[in-house]
């Protein structure tokens, strides 16, 4: 199913859209099931209802752990580098993590766990979470991973929303030269936690921690009193595999679902062909595996395929700098997929941490997570590839499962910043606010896809209504992505960003009401606005405009009082990065705030801020406007 020329890449895409259901069997196919589907695809955008391989059985553990183990049982699986570079890495082939997935699935079942029960997984960066993950799909339970940086309440309205019966966590983690207490994170999530039964602890960092009895035990405990035989459950392919929120417009995130076959073939299928992988390389996506770029490219998609995954405990510049060249040469990585932000950022301390560092094994290199500005593409190439690796520009979202829009490595031609062409089964088009369809070259528009891949989502946990609402209704049937994206002369696409109200941090999406709700929680706070504003490292960031009714006025302390507040309800990873106080925001007489005058303000556009003449009070803009000014 690997692509090799751009003549059967063009090929394969007529294919898959001449005749999707053949296509897609064909890719299919490639994988183990159980049973084949009685029907490829059927479909509607409308409600929406989305079911591919409908009628077919199977297990995403046999795929991607047994079906490799007559061959490929010695081949590494799972290589771990610690955050500590003096600490050992380890090494789990095929058959290790078989037999660890096996005995902790058992381990899941003796507590109770059955087919279709949420778990909530909530752990560092070590192979013990790529265990509890597919321990979770060996059974039929469904995964809700939550990335390690959420606070306590993002946790607890998490496990409620999807009613998790059990959560697997550990004392601690390690990042870079801090500990972050896991455990007491989990413990302050659950006083508000009703359906929580047990949670299951890894020692990692040795911290102390409180054991509940009754209700928490210890991984290493539970190991032991079980074996290593469990029989994969038979899955239906629409059966559901995982749950992962993420942000959208509105207030509350949302549980993105994704169902076992289609996931599977589509996750599998992006990652043979965009990153040409090859036998016994070794594949090194730096994200974590609380994002679905982790889900997909270090756990589902490269095990899918028998590939040997690197997966990374600590941070890009700890020790320094250097630590990503010293990991790709000690483990001679081969494909190294990574965010635009940790390229600008180890952009920042020039050539010396990469200079004695053999970069020689490197092959293809991957971006992914936000648009990649051409001067951080330019030092990828250059400085990491040499010249003379492929960057694939791999456009995609959590709802999407897998990679969509991409250059194919040694297929594609590349551009500087653009995510080039569709992959097969993509069809994208754009259109212009009415919902018209802009057809032609060298047009930009809203980026909606107007037919179904194995891997969309199909629904939001607990309300589909919400997901026709956000993804399905905007435009008559097809499915909206929230990004606008220039289609060039020669058909090549490039993504511009968000066009909703949702900003992206760091390669991580964060939803403007979201974090105004957590600053509107602070005591002092009156009413706030938040956008993002353009960051030379991180992307986008954030600009929080705050109208503060307290009296006892102290600036410093009331803003990172604010700070402080944001942190405990989402997380540190929603910290604004600006704040400033002002006496009034830009409303409109109904009411509502013009959001397009403080996104200029933010960007330090000011000379030209548009039409302000329906606004209730045009005066506050020019305070805002001088206060901005003094903030920059
Ligand atoms: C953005 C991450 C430009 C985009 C896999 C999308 C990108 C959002 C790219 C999804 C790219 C992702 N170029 N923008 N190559 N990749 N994005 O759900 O705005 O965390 O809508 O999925 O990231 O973020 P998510």
């Amino acid at each position: 199913m690997q692509i090799n020329s751009f003549e059967a890449y063009q090929q394969a895409y007529k294919h898959s859209v001449e005749n999707p259901e053949e296509f897609w069997a064909g890719i299919a196919d490639n994988f183990l099931w159980k049973k084949k589907w009685d029907k490829v695809l059927s479909w509607n955008f409308s409600e929406p209802n989305v079911k591919w391989f409908e009628g077919a059985k199977l297990n995403i553990t046999e795929n991607c752990l047994d079906r490799h183990l007559a061959e490929h049982g010695d081949t590494p699986a799972i290589i771990w580098e610690p955050n500590d570079p003096e600490k050992d890495p380890i090494t789990l082939t095929y058959k290790i993590l078989h037999v660890q997935v096996c005995r902790f699935a058992n381990v899941l079942k003796k507590n109770g766990v059955k087919k279709g029960d949420r778990i909530c997984i909530y752990m560092p960066m070590v192979p013990e979470l790529a265990v509890a993950v597919l321990a979770c799909a060996r059974i039929g339970a469904v995964h809700s991973v939550i990335f390690g940086g959420f606070s306590a309440q993002s946790i607890a309205d998490r496990i409620n929303d999807a009613k998790c019966k059990l959560v697997i966590t550990a004392d601690g983690s390690f990042r870079g030269n801090k500990q972050i207490q896991l455990k007491e994170v989990i413990d302050d999530a659950l006083i508000g936690c009703p359906t929580v039964e047990k949670v299951i602890v890894l020692t990692n960092t040795r911290t102390p921690v409180s054991m509940i009895k009754g209700r928490d035990i210890w991984w290493e405990d539970e190991v032991k009193l079980v074996d290593a035989n469990c029989p994969a459950e038979e899955m239906d392919a629409e059966d559901m595999l995982f749950i992962l929120y993420t942000s959208g417009s509105t207030g509350k995130p949302k549980g993105v679902v994704h169902t076992v076959g289609g996931y599977m073939v589509y996750a599998g299928y992006t990652f043979t062909n965009v990153f040409n992988y090859q036998p016994d390389e070794v594949f090194f996506c730096t994200a974590d595996i609380g994002w679905i770029t982790g889900h997909s490219y270090i756990v589902y998609g490269p095990l899918s395929q028998g590939a040997t995954t690197l997966m990374f405990e600590g941070i890009p510049t700890y020790p320094d700098a250097s630590r990503m060249w010293q990991i790709v040469e000690k483990h001679k990585v081969n494909i190294l997929y990574t965010a635009p932000t940790a390229i600008r950022s180890l952009m920042s301390f020039g050539t010396e941490p990469i200079q004695g560092h053999d970069l020689s094994s490197l092959r293809v290199l991957g971006s992914v997570g936000e648009p990649i500005n051409e001067e951080a593409w330019h030092w990828y190439n250059e400085e990491i590839g040499k010249d003379n690796c492929p960057i694939v520009d791999t456009w995609w979202q959590t709802e999407n499962g897998g990679i969509m829009i991409s250059p194919i490595a040694f297929v594609t031609p590349t551009k500087p910043s653009y995510a080039t062409l569709p992959l097969p089964g993509i069809q994208p088009v754009l259109v212009d606010e009415a919902g018209n369809e802009i057809e032609g070259n060298g047009v930009s528009g809203n980026l909606c896809i107007k037919f179904p891949w194995p891997g969309i989502l199909r629904t939001t946990y607990g309300d589909h209504e919400r997901c026709k609402l956000t993804y399905f209704s905007t435009y008559k049937d097809m499915y909206f992505t929230g990004d606008g994206c220039m289609r060039d002369q020669d058909g090549y696409y490039k993504i511009t960003g968000r066009v909703d109200d949702v900003i992206n941090v760091s390669g991580h999406r964060i939803g403007t009401a979201e974090v105004e709700n957590a600053i509107n929680m602070h005591s002092g706070v009156v009413e706030s606005a938040v956008v993002g504003f353009p960051h030379d490292v991180k992307g986008q960031g954030i600009y929080a405009f705050v109208i503060f009714g307290n009296s006892q006025h102290d600036e410093d302390l009331n803003k990172r009082d604010i700070l402080q507040t944001v942190t405990r309800v989402i997380g540190a990873i929603a910290k604004p990065d600006k704040i400033l106080f002002v006496s009034g925001l830009p409303k409109t007489r109904s009411g509502k705030i013009m959001r397009r005058i403080l996104r200029k303000i933010a960007e330090g556009e000011t000379s030209n801020l548009g039409d302000t003449s329906t606004l209730l009070d045009p005066a506050v803009v020019e305070e805002i406007v001088e206060g901005a000014a003094k903030l920059r």
